[in-house]
Order: structure tokens, then C-alpha cells, then sequence
């Protein structure tokens, strides 16, 4: 597929401009801009990734711009295809994601609502955490409609599970096979009937305990990484994840992909931002694949969907 479209990130740190970056390599996009708010830092690094497009070998441009709290420099975003927004604090040591709900509320209802100044028709993929809250509320200060809104989460968990399997059998990565659904937090719900090596279930090379280990790891996954860097939180894996959402938008590709969406009676849920697998096209979310689950899966991403509601519910008051 030719190049085309403009992808912008509203963010430029670790996580933002690695997204940026990965995005700029693919070489799909026509223009990737990356914005932040201190001074020059985003026009610094897009000038450094584009000095790098002769070695790597891509023709996408990355602009740079810094923006001020009032909206100034959001002319940049506009006629935007996808926004990724990954502007917020991470997490300290110690901290859980749900510790940053108030001050990184308050960034993306300001981020949220210039970007449907400037680029009413974006589809809009959040990373900020707390991960299903902050997507909950960017649907409701951009007033887009909840297909054209979804979170970064489930694909990352998923890649981390993946990660401890082949690490735990000795195996390929390739040949791994897993999937996390649920919250982007304490109710992440791994399913392990799904789960395979080289096409065998998972089942057939561990234990029920050595799955729950390596669940619980995962669980805590981003949190470990916090805790070895001891500032900031993890971002190659994450920003993988994101700039792949991003090209499946920008591809119209239909893959299916673990995200965070609007589910509207999927599972038997309804009316809630929740992790979930879903194909993504252009317009945003395409479809949500009702992926047969076991009974307990089911009723973990239930309970799941009940943690998450009183807390999305509560965002649209921050
Ligand atoms: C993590 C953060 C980005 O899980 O939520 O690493």
C-alpha cells in the first residue's frame, strides 16, 4: 500500500517519541508529528529521526512541535488520521497505575479536547494510564463516537505473557501464542485456553501453576520494569504496540488485535471500556470478536468489567 495519511503523538517521552519512531520506520505514514510541551524537546528529536531516514531507510517525515497549555502549536495536529495520545506522568516505584488517575486526568481532558478542535476526524488510540479510564474519558471531552476511541493495553500484556512462556519453555517466540484480556491492571484476564506452542494448548507443557506464574508476572509486568529503571516505565514493548495499532488504522488492515474498547453487549457486557479483541480498520474499531472463552475466563472479564465501570464512570467528574 502507498504511503499516505498523518499520524500524530501527543507526547514525547520515552513512550511517545519510541512510538514515533517505530511509526516513522514503517514507512507508511506520509508525516508523523510529535508534540510536547517543554520547549523544542519534540523538534529536537523529530529533526534527530529524520536525520536518521537515509541510514534506515524511510521516506516519512516527523515534525516536531511544542504546545502550550491554552492549545498554542495544535495547528500542527490538524487533519490528523490517528492520534496516539501518551501524554501523562508514569509511574514511580511503588506507584500503581491507578495512583496517576487525578493528574493525568486532567492532561488528556486538555489534550482530548484540542484534538477535537483540530482533528475532529482522527481516530484516537490513548496509552496514557490509568489505561481504560484515560480512554473512557477521551471519548467523552472529544465527543467522538466510541469506535473511533480505544486504549493500548492488551496487546502489550499479551506480548509480555508470550514473552515469560517462550522464556519459560525454552522456545521461539514465534511459536507462542497467548492472549490477555480484561483491565490494563489488577483484573487483567489471561486465557490460557487460547493459549498455544506451535499450535498445541499451552495446557499440554505447563502446569496449571506454572500458567498462574507466569499470569501473575505478567500481571505485573509493567511494574517490574518500573521498579529495575527506577524512573519512568517501560516503553519498547509499549510503543510497539501502539505503533502497531496505529498502522492497522492507517492500513485498514482488520487485524485483530487485543485492545481496549467500547464493548455494547459483547461477552455479556455492556457500556464499558474494557480489554477485549477487535478488528481495526480505519474508521477505528471494525468489529469486536466475541472469542469463545471458558466459563471462569468468562466470569473473570465480568468481574473485570465491573472494576473498570465505577472508575470510568468516575473520570468524567475529574
Ligand atoms: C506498562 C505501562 C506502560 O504496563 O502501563 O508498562
Amino acid at each position: 500500500m502507498a504511503r499516505h495519511g498523518k499520524l500524530t503523538v501527543i507526547g514525547a517521552g520515552f513512550y511517545g517519541s519510541t512510538t514515533a519512531m517505530r511509526a516513522a520506520e514503517y514507512d507508511v505514514f506520509d508525516t508523523v508529528v510529535l508534540t510536547d510541551i517543554l520547549d523544542g524537546k519534540a523538534e529536537g528529536l523529530a529533526l534527530d529521526m529524520n536525520q536518521a531516514r537515509s541510514i534506515e531507510g524511510f521516506e516519512t517525515r516527523v515534525v516536531g512541535q511544542t504546545t502550550t497549555p491554552d492549545g498554542g502549536g495544535y495547528e500542527a495536529i490538524s487533519g490528523s488520521d490517528v492520534v496516539i495520545i501518551t501524554a501523562g506522568l508514569p509511574r514511580k516505584p511503588g506507584m500503581s497505575r491507578m495512583d496517576l488517575i487525578e493528574v493525568n486526568a486532567k492532561i488528556v481532558r486538555g489534550v482530548a479536547e484540542q484534538i477535537s478542535k483540530f482533528a475532529p476526524d482522527a481516530v484516537v488510540i490513548v496509552v496514557s494510564n490509568p489505561l481504560d479510564e484515560m480512554t473512557a474519558l477521551t471519548q467523552k471531552a472529544t465527543g467522538f463516537p466510541h469506535d473511533r476511541v480505544f486504549g493500548q493495553a492488551g496487546m502489550l500484556d499479551t506480548a509480555r505473557f508470550t514473552h515469560f512462556v517462550s522464556e519459560k519453555l525454552g522456545v521461539p517466540i514465534g511459536s507462542v501464542k497467548t492472549l490477555t484480556l480484561g483491565s490494563h491492571g489488577d483484573t487483567m484476564v489471561p486465557v490460557p485456553s487460547l493459549c498455544t506452542v506451535d499450535g498445541k494448548p499451552l495446557r499440554d507443557f505447563l502446569s496449571e501453576a506454572e500458567i498462574e506464574e507466569l499470569v501473575v508476572r505478567t500481571r505485573n509486568g509493567g511494574a517490574e520494569v518500573v521498579e529495575l529503571l527506577k524512573t519512568g516505565s517501560a516503553y519498547y514493548a509499549p510503543s510497539a504496540a501502539a505503533a502497531r495499532m496505529a498502522r492497522a488504522v492507517i492500513e485498514d488492515s482488520h487485524a485483530v488485535l487485543p485492545v481496549c474498547a467500547w464493548v455494547t453487549g459483547q461477552h455479556n457486557v455492556e457500556g464499558v471500556y474494557l480489554g477485549v479483541e477487535a478488528e481495526i480498520g480505519k474508521e477505528g474499531i471494525h468489529r469486536i470478536h466475541e472469542t469463545e472463552l471458558e466459563q471462569a475466563e468468562l466470569a473473570s472479564l465480568q468481574t473485570a468489567s465491573e472494576a473498570v465501570r465505577a472508575k470510568q464512570s468516575d473520570v468524567a467528574n475529574l
